[in-house]
């Protein structure tokens, strides 16, 4: 609870300043923030309106949330500097699942880690019913195949592990709920996520995962790098939808 504590004070600082500040690890790591990070969390300060069909009681609870996943390219600093995953358009029931993950300590990342164990079932669901849907007002963006060919040697990679047999053809029409759309998700954040399901026997960083465990070991970090990068690059749903989406801004 103190290390949720912390980081909604540093949350509430950096709102009340506008000078956005938020740490991805309790215990060191300071986060770059980026120019448009400063205009967003400005646009926090109006945050209530934006959210005018949103309950109350959801409003709150999604307010924990803001401060990261709700300003375009703001940067985490731990493990290694990346973007703060998107989360808007995301599959629910894989919201409900990573949350899970972190409250179960499957996944070690400390920050969400503390945020998730704030969380009660329901929140869960209700956070995770709202994230999915945030900024699909138009339907499904993504294309039915991916809009760009891969390399010779990316496109061996995807065929060695059969990715497109989980994820979809598209990167972002997975087979089951559980699973992530990944197209289009911030390369620098798939890169540091590929290479959590390899990491063993570390408090802080890592993802026991059994299938995508499976999967990551059998690459070396260059191959991860390259998976990310292409599958990054892709057109998907995901998105960082600021608060200020009210005010037509949109990524
Ligand atoms: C201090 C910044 C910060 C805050 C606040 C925060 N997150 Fe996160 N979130 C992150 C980072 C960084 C990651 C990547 C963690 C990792 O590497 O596993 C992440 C990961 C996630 C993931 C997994 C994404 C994926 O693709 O697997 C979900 C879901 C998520 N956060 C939801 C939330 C929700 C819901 C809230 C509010 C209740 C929240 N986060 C608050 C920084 C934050
Ligand atoms: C047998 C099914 C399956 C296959 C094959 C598969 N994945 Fe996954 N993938 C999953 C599941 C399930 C998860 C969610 C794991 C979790 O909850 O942490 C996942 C998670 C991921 C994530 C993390 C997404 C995020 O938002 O954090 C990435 C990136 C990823 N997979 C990429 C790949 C790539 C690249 C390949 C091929 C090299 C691949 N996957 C093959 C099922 C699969």
């Amino acid at each position: 609870m103190n290390k949720l504590l912390t980081t909604l004070l540093a949350l509430l600082v950096a709102s009340a300043t506008g000078f956005a500040h938020a740490q991805s690890a309790p215990a060191s790591a300071s986060a770059a923030s980026s120019a448009p990070a400063t205009a967003a969390a400005a646009a926090n300060q109006q945050g209530g309106k934006a959210a005018a069909s949103t309950p109350a009681s959801l409003q709150a609870k999604i307010a924990m949330c803001l401060g990261c996943h709700n300003i375009i390219g703001y940067q985490a600093s731990f493990p290694e500097v990346h973007k703060v995953p998107k989360i808007a358009g995301q599959s629910a029931g894989y919201i409900e699942a990573a949350l899970n993950a972190y409250k179960g300590g499957d996944r070690k990342h400390p920050t969400m880690r503390s945020i998730a164990d704030a969380l009660s079932d329901q929140d869960i669901k209700d956070i995770a019913a709202y994230y999915s849907k945030l900024g699909q007002e138009g339907g499904s963006a993504a294309p039915a195949k991916p809009n760009n060919e891969p390399s010779p040697q990316v496109a061996k990679l995807l065929k060695d592990a059969a990715c497109v047999s989980c994820h979809g053809a598209n990167f972002s029409t997975p087979v089951a709920p559980n699973y992530p759309k990944v197209a289009g998700q911030y390369k620098d954040y798939l890169f540091v996520a590929l290479k959590a399901y390899k990491t063993e026997n570390n408090a802080a960083v890592g993802r026991n995962n059994a299938i995508m465990g499976g999967i990551a070991k059998q690459f070396s970090n260059d191959q991860l790098k390259a998976l990310a990068d292409y599958i990054g690059g892709l057109e998907g749903d995901l998105k960082t939808v600021p608060e200020s989406r009210f005010h037509g801004k949109e990524h």
